[in-house]
């Protein structure tokens, strides 16, 4: 009897995993679909850019969006002179309509923004309830959860990137979050742009949130990289980053997110680390009036997708 009922809760609590890292297809944006299902968001950056965010006509008429085939282009204005009084620079920020709780997001990016002052962005968060409803970000180097107050992250834990917080709450340490660093340069920037980019993964349950990082050249789960109609995360090996609710109860700090991807210049994060990247004098007197070396400030996305 007790032999019994130890195997049927052994085999019940591996029926649970098997079930909890299985994944369906549910939304998969390529192309033009991002201009009938995402919102451009012409809106004042609430981190200090200087940004000009236009709205899809905008963007469109001015190819700083564009759709076609398997390709979404974002980029940033590279011909305009800025006048130090006018607004920012021309831009684009993209939100998905739909929201999402337990889910695993795949953003296949051939090349992200680079350059001085660029400070690109894949993420999610829950834009009426903020920081209550938890962020997700995907930034340069980092992968970082902002949250309410009571969720720290342990030092110790099983990733590949190094812990830069502990403290996800926002109103501590200036909002720097709880980040985690990747261990690889090709995970941003002339690095990942010089190798056609690669897959960032983001799997969210109310146990964890986990962040995979695959380069295009290395090796990579096939489920991941194909965009198969079903997905185990299972299999995908130890994360880069791995957010575990020992100390933060992730159910709670995290409702509905919608995926947000953006382009900004300066502001509050790539202003603050502009005077030790090697970049000539001011952020905001460089962005004003160097157009040319915005030219490879574009994101070129081949899709996201989105398994429940
Ligand atoms: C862009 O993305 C970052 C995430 O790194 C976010 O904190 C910031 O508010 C965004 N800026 C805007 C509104 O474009
Ligand atoms: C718009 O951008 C795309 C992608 O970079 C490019 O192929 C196309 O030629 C551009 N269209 C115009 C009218 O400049």
């Amino acid at each position: 009897m007790r032999a019994t009922l130890t195997s049927f809760v052994v085999l019940a609590s591996c029926l649970s995993r098997a079930l909890g890292a299985t994944y369906a297809l549910t939304d998969n944006y390529v192309g033009s679909t991002f201009l009938s299902t995402w919102v451009h968001e012409a809106i004042a950056d609430p981190t200090h850019g200087r940004v000009n965010y236009v709205d899809q006509a905008t963007a469109v008429s001015k190819n700083l969006t564009f759709a076609s085939g398997d390709t979404l282009i974002l980029r940033a204005d590279d011909t305009t002179v800025l006048s130090a009084s006018g607004p920012g620079r021309d831009s684009v920020r993209i939100r998905s309509v739909k929201t999402y709780t337990t889910h695993v997001a795949i953003i296949d990016v051939r090349h992200m923004p680079q350059g001085c002052g660029t400070w690109p962005a894949f993420w999610e968060t829950d834009g009426n309830d903020w920081p209550n409803g938890g962020e997700v970000d995907i930034a340069p180097n980092a992968m970082t959860l902002h949250t309410g107050a009571n969720c720290n992250m342990p030092a110790s834990r099983a990733e590949t990137g190094t812990p830069t917080g502990l403290n996800c709450d926002v109103n501590t340490d200036g909002n720097t979050g709880c980040g985690v660093q990747a261990p690889t340069s090709v995970s941003y920037g002339p690095g990942l742009n010089g190798l056609g980019g690669g897959w960032y993964a983001m799997e969210r349950t109310n146990d964890f949130i986990k962040v995979w990082f695959f380069p295009r050249n290395g090796a990579t789960p096939s489920d991941l990289s194909s965009g198969a109609g079903s997905i185990d995360t299972d299999n995908w090996g130890t994360p880069t980053a791995f957010f575990p609710n020992t100390d933060c109860d992730i159910g709670s700090h995290f409702d509905e997110n919608n995926i947000i991807i953006n382009l900004t210049f300066c502001g509050d994060w790539a202003g603050a680390v502009y005077g030790n990247s090697g970049c000539p004098g001011s952020c905001v007197d460089y962005v004003n009036n160097n157009p040319l070396a915005f030219q490879n400030a574009y994101w070129d996305i081949a899709a996201v997708r989105v398994y429940e």
